[in-house]
């Protein structure tokens, strides 16, 4: 099975957009080896869009030979020589969302022409899709045509919730969908995109099949193609740590070549990557809200294989600090039951608790806990 655990990764668009290369991408590739990003789990590294040429040439995709001088298999072997997996992107409709000829009418063209060059994902976009097909049909095309290859490729649906591809996107072959539209670098666009729009999706995640809450805005700091403003260490964290409760995909979107050490922290937080990596691969749900006078935390909880629950104690609103409680039986645990706590930030045990337990939490930053039932 593909993706048994929520696929990890880089994608070029966040930082990059229209200045992706082979160069960035081979540079990316010696990071991930050398920064230890491989060891931790990160696997693929997928070129988005603007790595076309401007046509089709004899009928197939090709690609931009400024950004590209020796195509695109050349990338791919040289991904694939570091022990590390190659992705690519395409569109559903007639162009990319950037303009570039796309898929539309040549899928199954189009998914030999990957194969050949030895794609191991696909995130497929939704730009410039017909009038009169359905979304979902378009998708289940391409999803037959990745199938017929014979070459096991990911298959990452991006038509940003438009038709619920949560009901529909296994069934067309996909491994994982987005859920929303676009991320950007903004603390607003993670309180939006993370905290509001994933509230119940947790039922339709599982092995092979994941909700994809976009891509990781961790460490680009106001700078790069969906830079807005940039948010702080803290945010960072607190996004990160949602996304792993939410068995969301991991696709690194900051420029890893110059990664602060703070980057490097949060991004390889070998405890938080457990959570999002946990085997029995349920998606985690929101526990609650506490919403007065604009001030605002939210709990997030995920059951974990081993019986322990992990817990995000997130607090949204702009005091400087407040006090959040998690009370064991609003996570599925007995109420009398002694429990050990870890704080997966601080690499700390914390102690044992019955009933609930209470940590103060800094402006928007999260207390990130592994919550494990003593045994007897
Ligand atoms: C859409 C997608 C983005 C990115 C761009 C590329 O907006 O949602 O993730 O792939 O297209 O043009």
């Amino acid at each position: 099975m593909l993706a048994p655990t929520p696929p990890m990764g880089w994608n070029s668009w966040n930082t990059f957009g229209p200045d992706v290369s082979a160069r960035v991408v081979m540079e990316t590739a010696d990071v991930f080896v050398r920064e230890g990003l491989k060891d931790a789990g990160y696997e693929y590294l997928v070129i988005d869009d603007l790595w076309e040429a401007g046509e089709r040439v004899d009928g197939h995709l090709s690609w931009d030979a400024r950004k590209f001088p020796d195509g695109i298999k050349a990338v791919a072997d040289y991904v694939h020589s570091k022990g590390l997996k190659f992705g690519l992107y395409s569109c559903a409709g007639s162009h990319t969302c950037a303009g570039m000829p796309a898929s539309y009418g040549y899928e199954e063209v189009d998914a030999q022409t990957f194969a050949e060059w030895g794609v191991d994902f696909l995130k497929y976009d939704f730009c410039y899709a017909p009038p009169g097909v359905e979304g979902p049909t378009l998708y289940q095309r391409m999803g037959q045509a990745l199938r017929a290859t014979g070459r096991p490729i990911l298959y990452s649906i991006c038509e940003w919730g438009s038709n619920k591809p949560w009901l529909w996107g296994a069934k067309a072959g996909g491994h994982m969908w987005r859920t929303t539209g676009d991320i950007v670098d903004s603390w607003e666009s993670i309180v939006d995109i993370g905290f509001r729009q994933q509230v119940g999706l947790e039922p339709y995640a599982g092995p092979g099949h994941w909700n994809d809450p976009d891509m990781l805005v961790v460490g680009m700091y106001g700078k790069g193609n969906v830079a807005r403003g940039g948010c702080s260490d803290a945010e960072y964290r607190s996004h990160f740590s949602l996304w792993c409760l939410q068995a969301a995909p991991l696709m690194i979107g900051c420029d890893v070549r110059v990664m602060r050490p703070v980057t490097r922290e949060t991004l390889l937080n070998r405890e938080a990557i457990a959570v999002d990596q946990d085997p029995l691969g349920r998606q985690g749900y929101h526990v609650g809200s506490i919403d007065h006078g604009g001030e605002t935390a939210a709990v997030w909880a995920r059951p974990l294989e081993d019986g322990s629950v992990a817990v995000g104690l997130f607090n949204l609103g702009e005091r400087e600090s407040r006090l959040m409680v998690v009370g064991w039986e609003s996570i599925g645990l007995h109420d009398r039951r002694p429990c050990t706590v870890r704080d997966l930030w601080a690499h700390e045990d914390l102690g044992t608790f019955t009933s609930n337990f209470t940590t103060r939490v800094n402006r928007h930053d999260v207390a990130l806990l592994r919550i494990t039932p003593v045994a007897g």
